[in-house]
């Protein structure tokens, strides 16, 4: 593990009041909060991917104006603003040059990414993916009876790889989609240069179609911006990009998301596939995207520059408290990936941190296509995108019932 030392890290300051570094576990607990009601009071949830802080003014403010006009219908064929913005957006992005009838909106990613693998595979037909991976990639394989063909990422040592020769042996004649994730839920990747130019002649030279979800793109701690995967002419016409801005601007209960490629009939297959399964985006989201869009830039620069500092602090509590965690600093997002499996409990990790350091985190083998079979086990990934005295307070307890050392 790489990094500063625990004492070196200090709690990002924004300013005396900022909402990210005060917050109150009793006012987080209401009853509308999943990540904080489904398990015991006295329990710190670090399990599914929402953040602690409250939603940037600009958005607040945004949402009350749009409430003054009235909810009646959204612009079903396409908001205009919106669409220009998140042309604006994808342009910085590497997509440049993304035509109006390219970008379509969607209720949410995970709807995207099932969309993808219903419109361009067929029942029987191989879908890659790369393992551990956030689950609803399974699931979109699974629950619509499309074959999961997954290469395990690689622990190099220094961070998550991919594994070549794996990605090449899981192909067979029936693989039609490969599902990216980038940056990587739960690795905190975020695909390189070079690794990205190597995954485009992959799917060229195999014929693949490609969707790869960005959703985590904007919360990368990178210096070098971050590049998508199309963002290379090659396979712009082959790929369909899902993104929105529930992660980077914690709203994921308003629902929203859009799926971009420059082959607008693709697109157009997408929607005639599933659109009216889908439904619509709420007018609420609309608004909420176009503000963060618009005025949101400073509200996530200081997220990121909080939350950058809070995984210094994951990683150097890591290696002076836990040395034998094996983890690496993430990329991008606020999700560390942490491998637990020299502990004797391995095999029970979850209710061992649940029950007796009362964090609830999320167990690794939900990761992978098929948790019963306990892929994975032994490691964990923990949200760390709260206030720095509460991640300190779960990193605490669980250094109190794990121990420095494991035989
Ligand atoms: C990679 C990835 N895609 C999609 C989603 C969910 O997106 P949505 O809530 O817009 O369906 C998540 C949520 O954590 C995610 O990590």
């Amino acid at each position: 593990m790489t990094g500063p030392n625990l004492s070196e890290v200090p709690e990002v300051e924004l300013d005396g009041t900022d909402s990210r570094s005060h917050l109150d576990p009793a006012a987080l607990r209401h009853p509308d909060s999943l990540k904080w009601t489904l398990y015991d009071e006295g329990v710190i949830p670090m399990w599914v991917a929402d953040m602690d802080y409250p939603v940037a003014p600009v958005i607040l403010a945004a949402l009350q104006g749009r409430l003054t006009r009235g909810l009646g219908y959204p612009q079903l064929m396409g908001d205009p603003l919106l669409t220009r913005l998140i042309q604006e957006k994808a342009a910085t992005q590497g997509l440049t040059d993304l035509p109006a009838d390219g970008v379509a909106l969607l209720p949410g990613v995970v709807p995207g990414i099932f969309a993808a693998v219903h419109a361009l595979t067929a029942p029987g037909d191989g879908v890659l993916t790369m393992l551990p991976v956030y689950h609803p990639f399974h699931l979109s394989i699974n629950d619509q009876r499309r074959v999961v063909q997954a290469a395990a990422l690689i622990d190099s040592g220094t961070r998550w790889e991919i594994d070549w020769e794996a990605l090449e042996g899981a192909v067979t004649p029936s693989t039609r989609l490969m599902l990216l994730c980038h940056p990587h839920n739960p690795t905190g990747r975020v695909w390189d240069a070079e690794e990205l130019d190597r995954l485009r002649d992959f799917a060229l030279r195999h014929n693949l179609y490609v969707c790869s979800d960005e959703l985590h793109a904007d919360l990368s701690y990178a210096e070098a911006p971050f590049q998508s995967f199309a963002a290379d002419p090659r396979v712009r016409g082959r790929t369909v990009t899902l993104t929105g801005p529930c992660k980077a601007f914690n709203t994921a209960g308003l629902g929203i998301g859009a799926m971009l490629s420059h082959d607008p009939a693709l697109i157009k297959h997408l929607k005639t596939a599933v659109g009216g399964l889908m439904g619509h985006p709420s007018a609420l989201s609309i608004t909420m995207w176009q503000a963060a869009l618009q005025e949101g830039a400073p509200w996530l620069a200081e997220t990121v520059a909080y939350l950058c500092g809070n995984r210094d602090f994951l990683q150097a509590f890591l290696a002076e408290r836990l040395p034998w965690v094996k983890s690496y600093p993430v990329e991008s997002t606020y999700l560390a990936w942490l491998d637990l499996r020299a502990h004797p409990q391995a095999g029970e990790i979850q209710q061992v941190l649940l029950e007796q350091a009362r964090v609830a985190i999320h167990n690794g083998p939900v990761f992978a296509p098929d948790p019963q079979k306990a892929d994975y086990q032994g490691f964990i990934r923990v949200n760390f995108a709260t206030s720095r005295a509460l991640l300190a307070e779960a990193l605490e307890r669980m250094a109190g019932v794990l121990g420095g050392e494991v035989e």
